[in-house]
């Protein structure tokens, strides 16, 4: 199944490769803000492809295509383009990004970042690494000094939650960043250039392939409260494990 997830990915930033900086036709979702591209379709039907030919029986949900018909115990959850904003516009920071459940739990995922040439792969128990170098969270426990991540997103309704965090992490002086892509932001936790990441909202596409990357870099992955662990819920903290409970707290402290 590795080397399937792999193949997939690759194939898929291939095609997001090629394609980044051109006129791609661009079409809107739940906003005028929310871009679907015809590259998003391509790559999710190329990674639907490779994945169903190596694994008939398996099921593949996807976001541009949703669930596939066959039921399994075997779940692939793909992310075509995540960034879609930042493709449509040439930025570099976009990956695929691929995860594969199995009974509900994530056991392994890949983010492809091809434009950085940067493949992250992590399997259940065997580790976190980034173009086969083994990678590991940051040590950084101070959290005053963390460097941390967020995603604001450019919908009506959606950020109630995270700009008075936002609002109140940029206060107390700390550098937080937005790179537009859940997924990266997910992985390069992982690697350790951020201490830490959340976002509200996101969905089990941009964070499963994540998730297992950051956990097996040594990371921790859970809701605000760190109490649910899974990639079904729409708060998503995930840190270097030792900065969990400061930001945790500070999310929901009223001031
Ligand atoms: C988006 C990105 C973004 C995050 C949004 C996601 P998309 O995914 O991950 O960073 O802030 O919540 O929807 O639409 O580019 O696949
Ligand atoms: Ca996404």
């Amino acid at each position: 199944m590795e080397k399937t997830l792999k193949k997939a990915a690759l194939a898929a930033g291939q095609l997001i490769q090629d394609n980044i900086g051109k006129a791609v036709q661009i079409s809107t979702k739940s906003s005028v803000n929310d871009l679907v591209t015809e590259v998003d379709k391509a790559c999710e039907r190329l990674v639907t492809e490779i994945i169903l030919n190596a694994y008939p029986d398996h099921q593949v949900i996807g976001e541009e295509y949703g669930l596939s018909q066959k039921v399994s115990d075997y779940q692939w959850i793909i992310d075509p383009i995540d960034g879609t904003v930042n493709f449509a516009h040439g930025i570099p920071l976009c990956c695929v990004s691929i995860g594969l459940a199995f009974k509900g739990e994530v056991i392994m995922g890949a983010v492809y970042n091809p434009m950085m040439k940067e493949l992250f792969f992590a399997s259940e128990g065997h580790g976190a690494f980034l173009n086969d170098q083994r990678i590991f969270v940051s040590q950084k426990k101070q959290f005053e000094t963390a460097v941390l991540v967020t995603g604001i997103v450019s919908a009506i309704g959606r950020n109630e939650k995270s700009l008075p965090v936002f609002d109140r992490l940029m206060t107390g002086g700390r550098p937080v960043r937005c790179i537009g892509s859940a997924a990266l932001s997910l992985a390069w936790v992982a690697c350790g250039r951020f201490d830490g990441y959340f976002e509200y909202g996101l969905n089990p596409w941009d964070v499963a392939a994540g998730k297992i990357i950051l956990e097996e870099a040594g990371g921790r992955f859970t809701d605000f409260s760190s109490q649910k662990n899974d990639v079904l819920g729409i708060e998503t903290l995930a840190t270097n494990g030792f900065i969990h409970q400061s930001l945790g707290d500070l999310i929901r402290s009223k001031s």
